[in-house]
């Protein structure tokens, strides 16, 4: 569907019914569905192929919304307005009789709600007039889609529809906030980046990935964003045989298929290509080839490219 009002009325209508519509946020594509309809939920799950265990981001359109869904904490609050609309999800205790079907929440007493800033997203969330439930639009553990291409090679058949918003801005998937009392803790590196959180909020507690073996967002468990290759991280320059995906300037890389992040060394601008350069290499390579990866700095941006790298990289 085309990005017109045409298209986001037939999404709407689509929605109302039942259906599953893919949209672009400024962080990945979302598969949204009414998030008060259990079985129009529930439809999500299997179109990813989701463990129903893994609970689902509501997508509200301002703070009005989010309140009637979450009770925030006093720094949630302060996160909320300093980062929303914007690629930051917050997970704080849900409301009784909000109306949000509870397979969103799988099982969990907290609900993950975003205001997501990119003006497609937001006008459709308008126009729909209630919340969406909506988790990256790729099948389970892949890696996320920053186009509607990339939507439509892995859903098509699955889905009722997408609605074509071109490249994702930021590229990453929001980051999720959760607190412990009235402490808050990083539960998932995203677009918004750790030092941005402290500067309003204090410390924040980050849940490294390693030591969190039981973990709370499955988004956290060791093997996820998985491409076919094999990644090798912290590269100095390819190997005879291995695709190459650099940062910065590129070393000597002969014949190997390659992609640069940033070739300036910009966190923002190897944000908005990770997964886009990930899905390439990958079709180019056989399955089980090996994409060497040059080393990314651990500040910014940096942590969440770090963090899907190495998910990406993990044993599966
Ligand atoms: O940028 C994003 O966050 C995108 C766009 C579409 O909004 N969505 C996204 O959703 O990445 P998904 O489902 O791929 O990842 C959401 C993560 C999952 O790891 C899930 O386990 C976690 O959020 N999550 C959801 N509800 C939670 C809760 N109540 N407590 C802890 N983690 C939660
Ligand atoms: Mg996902």
């Amino acid at each position: 569907m085309g990005a017109t009002d045409r298209g986001l009325r037939a999404a709407v209508y689509l929605l109302r019914g039942g259906g599953l519509v893919a949209f672009p946020t400024e962080t990945v594509y979302g598969l949204g569905a009414d998030a008060r309809d259990e079985r129009a939920v529930a439809r999500i799950y299997r179109a990813k192929g989701r463990p129903a265990q893994n609970p689902l981001i509501v997508h509200v359109p301002d703070m009005a919304a989010a309140e009637t869904l979450i009770d925030l904490p006093a720094k949630g609050r302060v996160a909320a307005r300093a980062f929303w609309p914007g690629p930051l999800t917050i997970v704080a205790p849900a409301r009784a009789r909000a109306g949000i079907a509870d397979i969103c929440r799988a099982g969990k007493s907290t609900l993950a709600v975003r205001i997501p800033a990119a003006p497609l997203a937001l006008d459709l969330l308008r126009a729909f007039d209630g919340p969406l439930a909506a988790p990256s639009a790729n099948v389970s553990g892949k890696v996320s889609p920053t186009s509607a291409d990339h939507v439509m090679e892995e859903l098509t058949g699955r889905i009722d529809g997408v609605i074509d918003g071109g490249d994702c801005a930021v590229g990453l998937e929001s980051t999720i906030l959760g607190f412990e009392g009235d402490q808050p803790v990083l539960l998932r590196p995203g677009g918004v980046t750790l030092e941005a959180l402290e500067a309003v909020l204090g410390p924040v507690r980050a849940l490294g990935i390693v030591e969190n073996a039981a973990p709370d967002a499955p988004g956290q468990m060791s093997s996820h964003y998985a491409p076919g290759a094999v990644l090798r991280l912290n590269a100095d320059a390819p190997r005879l045989g291995e695709a190459w995906l650099g940062f910065g300037p590129d070393p000597e890389r002969g014949s190997a298929i390659s992609r640069n992040l940033s070739l300036t060394g910009s966190l923002e601008e190897a944000a908005t290509n990770l997964f886009a350069h990930l899905r390439m290499l990958d079709e180019s390579l056989d399955y089980k080839g090996i994409i060497a990866v040059a080393p990314i700095p651990a500040e910014g941006l940096g942590h969440a490219l770090n963090d899907r790298l190495t998910r990406a990289a993990a044993p599966r």
